[in-house]
């Protein structure tokens, strides 16, 4: 099978390729496992490749519609749609946002409906597309509402994939994933980056800067088990579905303090004294704006796991990913 990862240089797209390839194998939309022949990695920034047979690079602008017919055709039966403008880059630069975020999924959505053989197509989302006065916990039949361009753009192609779905124009599924943390590298643009430099840094030996209050609560995952929930969530046969493509994936529910606690824990006091606080209001109030825990007992009854817990968390990215 033909298989497309747009935003396949991003931080979870090639950790997906290489999840992919690794394990060579899908299920199509007949509930059939299909070898995986070829992997496009689509994005605007050549994806890095170990030289795997099965791979073909695409470098171009999803936003271009000559480029999308390039990497999607007659023989490609899943997509993962992952390019996007982050949630402060869509924020700060609002016509950016709008065009890769949603008139590149929708064109990517058009093409596929203009194809035979209807693909499965993977849409992540995220818990920015809720907002306002939300409950303590966030259900699954909780409106979305969100207060941020990014959220918006999540929520309107949530929608649509829910209705090219039903119509039977794509086998799709959007699954809304928890913030990622600890994400290694850099920071990024996303409101949520201090969610994982507030670990991420002092586990590396250097001070971290929290633009947040220790009481704000997030909903959070492991790259780790990100990834698996996406694969997971493309293998589901789509009447597991219905009618509502939107899947919550399981996370975990913490606040800032108790990140700091199990940082303590795992690497010592010293290490996780190297946060200082210092409020930054504009992210505060969008990642505050996010629901700090929700639901996820319908993603757990269709098979999907989450973290243990956030020791475990920060376990994993010692050993997975911490700079020797
Ligand atoms: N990481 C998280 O905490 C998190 C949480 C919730 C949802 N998500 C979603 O998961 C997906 C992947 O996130 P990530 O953390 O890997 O992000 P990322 O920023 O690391 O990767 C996004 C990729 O999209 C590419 N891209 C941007 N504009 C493009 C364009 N016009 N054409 C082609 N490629 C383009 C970028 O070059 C980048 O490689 C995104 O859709 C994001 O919204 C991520």
């Amino acid at each position: 099978m033909k298989v497309v990862i747009t935003g396949a240089a991003g931080f979870l797209g090639q950790r997906l390729a290489q999840r992919l390839l690794a394990l060579g194998h899908l299920s199509d939309n007949n509930g059939q496992d299909q070898k995986i022949d070829q992997l496009v990695l689509a994005d605007v920034v050549p994806a890095p490749h170990s030289g795997d047979p099965r791979v073909r690079i695409a470098t171009g602008d999803l936003s271009d519609v000559a480029f999308l017919r390039s990497i999607i055709d007659a023989e490609t039966q899943s997509i993962f749609h992952l390019a996007a403008i982050v949630s402060g880059q869509a924020e700060a630069e609002f016509e950016l946002g709008m065009r890769v975020n949603l008139d590149a999924s929708l064109a990517l959505l058009e093409i596929c409906r203009q194809l035979e053989q209807k693909p499965k197509v993977v849409f992540t989302s995220s818990v920015a597309v809720y907002g306002g006065n939300l409950p303590q916990t966030v259900l699954d039949t909780t409106a979305v509402n969100p207060q941020s361009s990014y959220g918006t753009q999540k929520a309107i192609c949530e929608l649509l994939l829910n209705d090219y779905s039903r119509r039977g124009f794509v086998d799709g599924r959007t699954l809304r994933l928890p913030t990622i943390s600890i994400r290694p590298g850099k920071p990024n643009k996303a409101a949520s980056s201090f969610a994982s430099g507030i670990l991420r840094e002092p586990l590396n030996g250097e001070t971290a800067i929290c633009p947040v209050s220790p009481q704000l609560r997030l909903w959070l995952s492991s790259p780790r088990q990100a990834i698996a929930s996406l694969i997971a969530g493309h293998n589901l046969p789509a009447a597991a579905l219905g009618n509502n493509r939107s899947i919550n994936l399981p996370g975990l529910s913490v606040t800032v303090q108790e990140m700091l606690a199990a940082l303590e824990r795992q690497a010592g006091r010293e290490v996780a004294e190297r946060v200082q606080f210092s409020p930054d209001p504009a992210i505060e109030r969008i990642v505050a704006s996010w629901p700090g825990a929700w639901d996820d007992s319908r993603a757990k009854a269709l098979g999907l796991t989450g973290d243990a817990d956030f020791d475990a968390v920060i376990q994993a990215y010692i050993q997975d990913d911490r700079p020797t």
